[in-house]
């Protein structure tokens, strides 16, 4: 029987599979780093004082990015193409989840209301983040090659977490706490979907690339439906709800420097 510690292995060790795992990553925090950085050249005058905090979200989302191409290079590797069916970024996008691209792109200033969008989008996508690099350092935290790569990644990601409990608490303080609830319940209604659809492609995909039998294959498709059917009956309230975080202010100083092992 495959555990989460024999898949991460065998993901690791193939070249394949680990090309697959790396460029998907580094294209959804590249991804992540584009779309916070329009955010915060876009930020309404009333929020201002969250720009800098977006500009530091993104640029830890580049990082990342880079810390996951840096993993590749480091194995002689090249990124490889994301399919469409495997982009999660894109296809919350798709779906109407988040600020749209379209809206990014023009120089309009967000309102209120696109704040709270941005935020609920993140409280949710950053809650899966964190509990995917908890399971990476779990699983994969003692590997030479990975290992301090995904601790570093996984403290940001814990920050940008508690970044956005501590904004939307802040926003339903200052009245929006009806539109945050229906945003944060809309946008996790829909990540589930998405992410239980994203993980199945990658997860057929990687089944291709590793020789995986039908036996092994039905188990992991089994496995990702059951965590489906568990967040769809109640496992989303964990990605809505909203607590003041022991991490005050995460966000609010400098970048963490570029370790000289990921330059
Ligand atoms: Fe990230
Ligand atoms: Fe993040």
């Amino acid at each position: 029987m495959p555990t989460a510690r024999t898949i991460f292995e065998e993901i690791f060790d193939d070249d394949q599979a680990f090309q697959l795992f790396c460029s998907i990553a580094a294209s959804g925090e590249a991804q992540g780093g584009w779309e916070n950085s329009r955010i915060a050249a876009l930020v309404p005058g009333p929020q201002r004082d969250l720009a800098p905090k977006i500009v530091r979200h993104g640029s830890d989302e580049d990082r990342h990015g880079r810390i996951f191409d840096a993993l590749l290079r480091k194995r002689g590797l090249d990124p490889v193409a994301v399919p469409p069916d495997m982009d999660y970024t894109m296809r919350l996008e798709t779906v109407g989840i988040g600020l749209a691209h379209s809206l990014l792109q023009g120089d309009q200033k967000l309102t209120d209301h696109d704040i709270v969008t941005y935020l609920a989008h993140s409280r949710v996508t950053e809650q899966r983040a964190s509990e995917q690099m908890h399971a990476l350092c779990k699983y994969a935290g003692d590997r030479p090659d990975i290992g301090s790569a995904v601790r570093m990644i996984s403290n940001d990601e814990d920050n940008h977490l508690a970044y956005c409990h501590e904004e939307l608490l802040r926003l339903t303080a200052a009245g929006h706490a009806e539109l945050i609830r229906s945003t944060l319940r809309a946008t996790a209604m829909a990540e589930i979907v998405i992410y239980r659809d994203v993980t199945q492609a990658v997860m057929a995909h990687l089944a291709r690339i590793l020789g995986w039998s039908k036996a092994k294959s039905a188990a992991m498709v089994a496995g990702i439906r059951a965590v489906y059917i568990y967040e769809r009956l109640g496992g989303w309230r964990r990605m809505v709800s909203l607590r003041m975080p022991a991490r005050r202010d995460a966000l609010g100083g400098p970048p963490e420097t570029f370790s000289r092992l990921y330059r």
